[in-house]
């Protein structure tokens, strides 16, 4: 049996007092769940949400890393770095990266494997476009996605990969994928890794849904039998709500 994920999303969300506060209101709410809960923050909460989250069972992630160690790369952040200061998790190719900052599947598969050097478990996005999707071509897209990004790990590395399943149409819109189409979109996904790495392995990743997922619709997504959970945006930012997704059962 799979467990659930439940990350949060913050985006470019959240100075440090207000990071510190949630974290005060919101580990109090969370702290008998059996789920995993991971919040991923900008890089300038990450050392204050890090040092208030410890001691709990919330795990911190950032929202993006660069694939080299170090050097000449003005304005970007290592593996290496998060790891120095307790990071655990790093989200890898959000649509909005791809869209806005030219994130490509090649530069997705080497920041996994810099993840996976440094110790960092890899949350990787995928997702098709309205377009995309209107021309029925969700499926070749989430599986190519997830084969792109994939490309040269190892089995071990590979059930260590969370995948999130997040259809850019559905991405802060409030219109939600419904929970048999998200599944199905899943279980594609899930039968592209069972193709490149077989059974046991494709059983075993996490596959989360993301996009526009709240309180009120977690419960009947998270329920489905191959979504493992989300990720979670804008009802990631209130402590409350989020807590309720965290809790959804
Ligand atoms: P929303 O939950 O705001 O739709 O965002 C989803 C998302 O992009 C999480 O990474």
């Amino acid at each position: 049996m799979r467990r659930k994920v439940i990350a949060g999303n913050w985006k470019m969300n959240m100075l440090p007092n207000e990071a510190i506060e949630y974290i005060q209101e919101f580990e109090s709410l969370v702290k008998d769940t059996k789920n995993e809960v991971i919040l991923c923050v900008p890089y300038t909460d990450l050392f204050y949400v890090l040092n208030c989250a410890q001691g709990t069972n919330i795990k911190i992630g950032s929202q993006n890393m660069h694939w080299e160690e170090k050097g000449a790369y003005t304005g970007e952040v290592s593996g290496e770095m998060l790891k120095s200061i307790g990071v655990q998790y790093v989200i890898i190719g959000h649509s909005e990266r791809r869209q806005y900052f030219a994130e490509t599947d090649e530069t997705v598969n080497r920041k996994i494997k810099s993840a996976f050097a440094n110790e960092l478990n890899p949350i990787v996005c995928v997702g098709e476009t309205l377009e995309e999707r209107e021309a029925g071509k969700t499926v070749e897209i989430i599986t190519n996605q997830t084969r792109l990004a994939l490309e040269g790990l190892s089995e071990n590395q590979v059930k260590n990969t969370i995948i999130a399943y997040e259809p850019i149409w559905a991405i802060g819109t409030g219109k939600t994928a419904t929970s048999e189409d998200a599944n199905h979109s899943i279980r594609e996904i899930r039968q592209e890794i069972e193709k490149n790495y077989g059974k046991d392995v494709a059983e075993e990743v996490i596959i989360q849904y993301g996009g526009s997922v709240k309180s009120t619709n977690a419960k009947e997504l998270f329920l489905m039998s191959d979504i493992d959970g989300g990720l979670v945006g804008g009802a990631s930012l209130k402590p409350e709500e989020f807590a309720k997704i965290v809790n959804f059962e």
